[in-house]
């Protein structure tokens, strides 16, 4: 790939979700030529690229017929074809990040096998293949029981606590592994462009919701000890090292109470936990995929107030149909506060239908606008 051609490239993304969106807007700011596929003709991108193909990201004939139109390649979601992907590389287009890493994460059970391979920490796990193998492993309780494939934001994952809950497993190739007791979750996003620069983002923390154990929102920088991110930011450059990936990789990563650090899993994409950065950082985590992906610098993540937030924007409870946007004018008069609005038509408990980013100096401050931002909008229907 020749550097100084970059913006004759012809770029393809598959996946039209909020992370395509958000790429999106990062590559007009670079002049950039891209298009889209996604299996849903209603996907976030649809609108906002000229060419905009509908297609399975599973099916080898719609990855490979959208891929060879195109000069580079590269993901939103990493459940696509994975041969498709070898054969587009075969006749020469680019792809980033590189199919055998998309291949060993999309699966969370050779993701497991490559941190232990790796010698990277990880809770302990054992793969199960039937439910019915369960009852061997009552001494792993409790634990989490997660699909291998095609499960995310939170779908491909259960609690299991006692024998009692085997009855619901999940009945497909899952691996089932040892229920951490965390003091933090974090998130680190790292980055590698082909030239091998590395460059890491500020850690961010997940603060939960306490009484139901979801994710509340999100700060950054998380509030952690020096010895702690140093750790954690060791980790996630050794995993993207050994995984010789070029693009942006997202590390969640479990803080026990004992102080260790152990890796949940890994995502070769721009996350959830990196909306932040447009707003907060100096290179958001967007325009840092594109820079990876196409061997250009990788800017300074550095965030630029002392603190920063991003809350969820979910569906309302009980409220299924075409999206409002119940109290989006009072957010628009608050400081220091950016919504983002997916672009879904329907919306429904829980979906994620936008996120809102928080900056601000003040970390007792940036607390009382979280909770202000939580209590005035609403997505509705
Ligand atoms: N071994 C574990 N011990 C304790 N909590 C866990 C464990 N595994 C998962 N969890 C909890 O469940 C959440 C979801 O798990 P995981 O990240 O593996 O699933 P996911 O479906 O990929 O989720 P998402 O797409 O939201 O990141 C984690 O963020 C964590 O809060
Ligand atoms: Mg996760």
């Amino acid at each position: 790939m020749k550097k100084k051609f970059y913006q004759d490239f012809k770029i393809g993304i598959l996946g039209g979700g909020q992370l395509g969106r958000m790429l999106l807007q990062e590559a007009v700011n670079l002049n950039l030529n891209v298009q889209v596929m996604d299996a849903d003709a209603e996907a976030p991108c649809k609108n906002l690229v000229s060419t905009f193909t509908i297609g399975q990201l599973t099916d080898f004939d719609a990855v490979f017929n959208f891929g060879k139109n195109v000069d580079l390649l590269t993901i939103e979601i990493e459940n696509v074809n994975i041969e498709a992907l070898f054969a587009l590389q075969e006749i020469g287009v680019v792809v980033y990040p590189q199919p055998e890493v998309i291949r060993i994460i999309q699966d969370k059970r050779s993701q497991k096998q490559f941190y232990v391979d790796n010698q990277i920490p990880t809770s302990e796990f054992v793969l199960i293949n039937h439910k019915s193998e369960l009852l061997n492993y009552q001494n792993m309780l409790p634990s989490y029981l997660k699909l291998g494939k095609a499960g995310y934001d939170g779908r491909g994952v259960m609690a299991i606590n006692d024998t009692k809950d085997f009855e619901k497993a999940f009945d497909a190739p899952s691996l089932l592994e040892k229920k951490i007791t965390f003091e933090k979750e974090i998130s680190v996003i790292v980055a590698r462009n082909p030239s091998g620069q590395i460059s890491v983002f500020p850690i961010v923390e997940m603060v939960f919701e306490p009484q139901y154990n979801i994710v509340d929102y999100l700060i950054s920088p998380a509030k952690i000890s020096l010895e702690t991110e140093k750790m954690a930011i060791e980790i996630a450059k050794k995993i993207i090292i050994k995984l010789n990936m070029v693009g942006l990789l997202a590390v969640e990563m479990f803080i026990t109470k004992a102080g260790q650090v152990l890796v949940n899993e890994i995502a070769p994409r721009p996350h959830n936990s990196g909306h932040a950065t447009i707003e907060a950082n100096f290179t958001s985590q967007y325009a840092q995929h594109w820079r990876a992906i196409l061997d250009l610098y990788l800017g300074s993540t550095a965030i630029r107030t002392a603190n920063a937030a991003m809350v969820n924007l979910l569906g309302e409870e009980g409220y299924n149909g075409i999206a409002k946007y119940q109290g989006l004018e009072q957010l628009l008069q608050m400081e220091g506060v950016y919504p983002h609005l997916y672009g879904k038509k329907f919306t429904k408990p829980s979906r994620k239908m936008g996120h809102i980013t928080i900056v601000e100096n003040d970390f007792d401050t940036l607390k009382q606008k979280i909770k202000t931002v939580k209590n005035t909008i609403k997505v509705i229907a």
